[in-house]
């Protein structure tokens, strides 16, 4: 295991680029399983939640080859069994999109249940009740999802909430479903975009990805191709909010600032300014953070992925501020870690009150989950002392070289083994520590 450990209080100056989108990769990783030939896929983000992925799809029967850090070719044409067990899945959340990729490819697939980051109850309530759309029979038993199907057949989908999950996987599904599938209250975020824009460089026909209505017109087959992953929203905003909180001055590139533009605005009205150009932005703050209020929603709206990365600005700012999850029933967790920084944030519900308290202090912290992890982070990065901050796993699932690109901005920021981690290699590899 690793921690980091921070001495904050340093402004971040400087550049910093952005890798590939991580719910991009992992929505077009699976789906490479249902073209014939190899894709090549270019920014891709050097995380750990794609090397599962690749690791899956290797131990499925795929050929994987590495090109460079960033590129990976896939060639799934000789997977064979359309299951996957417990072991493999059980690491990501986003693993049920196996289900949509080998449905669509054998129309049948065995998957185990996801797992991923924890928000209280993550249902697959929709995506079952579109795979039954689409005419397969679906099953969940010994903690495995069984769908099968003699031919799927196109149909219409209302989502009864709007999710990027239930979107991907109907997506992946019909793609080569017979007729038109129409995916009604459909997500309309970035990566609902590219994974459509990669699917029909593969010979899909998707018509309108990032509007509410998707229509799927099903071909015959899908061929291999090469495609470029959009730049990281998170990642970005999550930049964008270390430089806020140290009251830097740096320039994020590799970005589409249309993506950007929810938590570019929300940051202006906390008195951050933001500079735009074409594929960068600058971001600086001379003067205090304002108070604000913020509410997540999906895309448009403000993403749910940057609310633990807000609440700390919020509590670095004057006043009393109000955060409405409006997305997941239970993203505060980390909550009480931010506490133990000297934060003053009161949460009901899906609500968060936050008085600003000006200035955090260094303590000994968890990251419970991927943002509440960037949080803790850009937390670590303002407050007074040094800051430990463990199970930074959860954050290397989802930001590549996180540590070399703060390092690189001024930051005080280092990755240490841990003690038990020294003692676990020191016993399997026979020596004493
Ligand atoms: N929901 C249902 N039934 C379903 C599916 C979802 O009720 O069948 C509910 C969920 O409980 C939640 C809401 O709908 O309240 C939205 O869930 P969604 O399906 O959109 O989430 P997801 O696909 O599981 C993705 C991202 C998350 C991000 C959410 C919302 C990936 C791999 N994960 O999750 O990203 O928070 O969309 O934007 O794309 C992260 O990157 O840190 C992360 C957690």
């Amino acid at each position: 295991m690793e921690k980091f450990v921070v001495n904050g209080n340093k402004k971040l100056c400087g550049e910093v680029e952005i890798s590939g989108a991580k719910n991009a990769a992992v929505a077009i990783i699976p789906a490479t399983i249902l073209a014939k030939g190899p894709c090549r896929i270019e920014n891709v983000p050097n995380i750990s939640d794609v090397a599962i992925f690749v690791e899956i799809l290797y131990k499925l029967g795929a050929q994987v080859r590495y090109i460079d850090k960033t590129t990976i070719e896939i060639d799934s044409s000789k997977i064979l069994y359309p299951v996957v067990p417990y072991e493999l899945a059980r690491k990501m959340r986003a693993s049920s999109y196996l289900i949509g990729a080998l449905l669509g490819r054998f129309s049948r697939a065995k998957v185990a249940m996801p797992g991923g980051c924890d928000f209280g109850v993550r249902p697959i309530d929709q995506h079952i009740k579109g795979f039954e759309a689409l005419s397969a029979s679906i099953s969940v038993e010994h903690g495995m999802v069984e769908a099968h199907a003699r031919r799927l057949i196109g149909d219409t989908i209302y989502l009864d909430v709007v999710s990027v999950g239930a979107t991907v996987n109907i997506m992946l599904a019909s793609t080569m479903a017979e007729g038109v599938t129409i995916i009604e209250n459909a997500a309309r975020e970035p990566h609902i975009v590219d994974l459509a824009n990669f699917l029909n460089t593969m010979g899909a026909d998707i018509r309108g990805a990032g509007t509410d209505v998707i229509k799927v017109h099903g071909v015959e087959s899908l061929h291999g191709g090469t495609y470029t992953i959009i730049p990281d929203q998170i990642e970005a905003g999550t930049f964008m909010a270390a430089a806020a909180a140290t009251g830097g001055d740096v320039f994020i590139k590799n970005i589409i600032p249309k993506h950007l533009e929810s938590i570019s605005a929300k940051l202006e009205e906390m008195g951050v300014e933001i500079e735009e150009f074409d594929d960068a932005v600058r971001v600086r703050r001379t003067g205090p953070l304002l108070r604000a209020n913020v509410k997540t929603m999906p895309h448009p709206g403000f993403p749910t992925d940057m609310q633990p990365q807000m609440a700390v600005l919020l509590s670095l700012a004057e006043g009393t501020s109000i955060i409405t999850e409006g997305v997941w029933d239970n993203r505060y967790r980390y909550v009480d870690e931010l506490k133990r920084m000297g934060a003053n944030v009161q949460v009901d519900g899906k609500i968060a009150v936050i008085e600003g308290v000006g200035s955090l202090t260094a303590a000994p912290v968890r990251a419970t989950d991927l943002r509440a992890g960037a949080a803790l982070m850009i937390a670590a990065l303002a407050a007074h002392g040094t800051t430990e901050i463990e199970d930074i796993e959860h954050i290397d699932r989802g930001y590549e070289d996180v540590d070399l690109k703060l390092r690189a901005l001024g930051a005080d920021i280092r990755r240490i083994h841990t003690q038990e981690s020294v003692l676990t290699k020191a016993m399997s590899n026979g020596t004493t520590a």
